[in-house]
């Protein structure tokens, strides 16, 4: 019997299909394409950004802590937009997957480079899983379960866009915090 129950699900399973496209292919459209770098403010940038979250991060109950100890302008050579994706990819982790109830995202300006770092509570025991992270398609157990997880591609095309600006990224995973960074290198050493 079809009461619209199962219209709903194929509906829904198509749309996660649709969406899982789109990111397979900006993954293989990022890795081939040639960026145009400019001369982008990445204080505004991050502020804007991280703000924008502020919503999301209440309506769970989670607290969003900003430590921005960044001069009032902080040039970069980049493309905005796709340092903006970066940017939601790694917020969005930390609202979905943290298992705490705080995430603490900070910036500063350190030896001629902008250093991002965003942190939450997350089991970090099996470090074999953790160093599978950044790879397509790699999703957590745990996330799966708890039916938060996408596709497992927003490391993937955070990892793409970040190497494309020449920037170091990583992440750390111990003692039940995992967090995630990259550096950047600003225009003109650390003046203003
Ligand atoms: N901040 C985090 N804390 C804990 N686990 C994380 C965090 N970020 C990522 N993970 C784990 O790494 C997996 C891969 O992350 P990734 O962003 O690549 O994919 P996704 O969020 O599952 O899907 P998508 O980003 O494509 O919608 C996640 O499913 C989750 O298990
Ligand atoms: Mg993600």
């Amino acid at each position: 019997m079809d009461d619209g129950t199962y219209a709903e699900v194929i509906g829904r399973q198509t749309k996660q299909m649709a969406g899982m496209i789109d990111q397979l292919l900006e993954l293989s459209r990022l890795q081939t394409e040639v960026y145009e770098l400019a001369p982008t403010e990445l204080h505004q940038l991050l502020s804007a950004t991280v703000e924008d979250y502020r919503t999301a991060f209440r309506h769970r109950n989670m607290e969003l802590i900003v430590e921005d100890a960044l001069p009032p302008q902080v040039w970069v050579m980049a493309d905005g937009r796709k340092l903006e994706s970066v940017l939601r990819n790694l917020l969005s982790n930390a609202l979905k997957y943290s298992e705490g109830n705080e995430v603490r995202v900070s910036a500063e300006v350190r030896s001629d480079a902008v250093h991002f770092r965003i942190a939450n509570n997350a089991d970090t025991r099996n470090k074999a899983k953790w160093d599978q992270v950044w790879e397509p398609f790699f999703v957590m157990e745990e996330s799966r379960s708890k039916q938060l997880s996408g596709t497992g591609l927003g490391l993937s095309i955070t990892a793409s866009i970040l190497q494309k600006h020449g920037a170091a990224y990583g992440h750390e995973a111990e003692d039940g915090k995992a967090a995630f960074y990259f550096s950047l290198g600003v225009i003109g050493g650390n003046k203003k």
